[in-house]
């Protein structure tokens, strides 16, 4: 079987790494993918803003199946051009994948179907802004309607820091277009999960939950990230609390989407909040998170293609996955500067010595390679992933690991799953 990733971050080098283990896969194609996914799958350019280049590139190798991993070809449309042509693709159409692209469409399909989120207002002016602001307290969260790579929501300590932030949005100085309608969000607190279930339209299965970390600094200071690490244990939520983010969650949106004519089928990451009041929506993704996919697919212990199929194909069950009961960790190294400005093509060293640690697989995020050796080309650099029979463990494993790595400006965060420690 012939099978193409779309996509060049931690999270495709993951699925690749995970694919590669499937014995039905004979090709397996990544595009554009990166220096560490050149080595466990054929890289391939394409510029995935472009529409025209993934159809041409679909259409040279006919793959039996392809994965998108990012947002944006989602978004514009990837798997409807593909299911129009015939070719099998995961990953749901772009009228589903409206749940990411505008966070207004998202609060007011919550609304419609009853799923529980912080109160909001949509807002396309100054004076909505300044209206609706009358309504909340401080703190107040604004959030850019459309796709910001994860830098388009503010938490702003006042009102006025919060008109201040939305009018920068509104001005498409802060984010571009994504900023052209803003949405006010009710400041929830509590600790964050990601909960991804697996649809195919109709069935969905969930995976093991993760947590991510999104703010750039320990502590969880500075500004939000792409995502900095992730855990997962079998313990971070009960079968309780599963069965009813399964319940009042999953299955709602995906009985919503299929009623309002808009099938949801692929991967949908519910970013949850959990809340004194219960766990609360904050955001929903159309595919796999990134960082949250590292530490989740390095327990998985079933076949991730079969999966897949099972999405495609209409025949999702909950025994779809099979899981480790290992607890994992991912620490992202990244660039010095990074959510901001950031240098790239800087040497990196240590790659060998800290896959070698035992449980560690070093995912590649932002490199390329040249001549044998790995440089940086992005932000997010490398997603050092560890598995262990405790999470203690995992995280030792991990930063042992990070240790040996190194480049010019490497910057990781320090308490990655602390907090899990700290609640006993
Ligand atoms: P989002 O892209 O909507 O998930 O927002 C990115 C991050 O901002 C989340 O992961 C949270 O850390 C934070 N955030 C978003 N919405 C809220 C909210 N209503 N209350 C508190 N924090 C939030
Ligand atoms: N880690 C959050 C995301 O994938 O959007």
């Amino acid at each position: 079987m012939k099978v193409l990733v779309l996509g060049n971050g931690g999270r495709e080098h993951a699925m690749v790494w995970k694919l590669r283990q499937s014995a039905r896969i004979s090709q397996l194609y990544c595009a554009p993918g990166n220096g560490g996914i050149a080595d466990e799958a054929e890289c391939l350019p394409v510029d995935l803003k472009s529409m025209d280049a993934i159809v041409e590139l679909g259409e040279r190798l006919l793959p039996d199946l392809t994965v998108v991993g990012p947002e944006l070809p989602l978004t514009m449309g990837v798997v409807d051009e593909f299911v129009r042509r015939g070719w099998p693709v995961f990953g749901p159409t772009k009228a589903a994948a409206q749940l990411e692209a505008s966070k207004g469409f998202a609060k007011e399909f919550m609304q419609r179907h009853r799923i529980p989120t912080a109160a909001y207002a949509i807002c396309d002016s100054r004076d909505e802004i300044n209206d609706a602001l009358g309504h909340f307290s401080a703190p107040v969260v604004v959030k850019a309607d459309g796709l910001a790579a994860g830098k388009g929501v503010v938490i702003a300590a006042s009102k006025e820091e919060a008109a201040g932030a939305a009018a920068d949005m509104l001005s498409g100085n802060m984010v571009g277009d994504a900023g052209i309608r803003v949405v006010l969000e009710e400041y929830l607190e509590g600790d964050e999960l990601s909960f991804l279930v697996l649809s195919d339209g109709e069935r969905i299965a969930p995976l093991v939950a993760a947590q991510d970390h999104k703010r750039v600094g320990d502590g969880d200071t500075g500004p939000n990230t792409g995502g900095m690490g992730a855990y997962s244990t079998p313990a971070i939520i009960d079968d309780q609390m599963r069965g009813w983010l399964v319940n009042h969650i999953a299955k709602p949106v995906v009985g919503g989407m299929k009623e309002e004519g808009a099938e949801y089928k692929g991967l949908l990451y519910c970013g949850l909040m959990m809340t004194a009041r219960g766990p609360m929506v904050l955001e929903f993704n159309c595919r796999f998170g990134d960082p949250e996919t590292q530490p989740i697919l390095v327990r998985l212990e079933s076949d991730l293609l079969e999966a897949l199929e099972a999405s495609i194909q209409g025949r999702v069950s909950d025994g779809d996955f099979k899981w480790s009961n290992d607890a994992s960790v991912c620490v992202v190294m990244a660039s010095g500067g990074y959510p901001g400005a950031f240098e790239t093509g800087k040497k990196i060293t240590g790659l060998d010595a800290a896959g070698a640690v035992d449980g560690v697989k070093v995912f590649h995020a932002g490199t390329t390679k040249r001549d044998g050796q790995f440089y940086t080309s992005g932000g997010r650099v490398l997603g050092v992933t560890a598995r262990a029979a405790d999470l203690r463990n995992a995280v030792e494993r991990a930063y042992e690991a990070c240790g040996k790595i190194s480049f010019d400006g490497a910057y990781y965060r320090r308490d990655i799953a602390a907090r899990a420690f700290k609640k006993g």
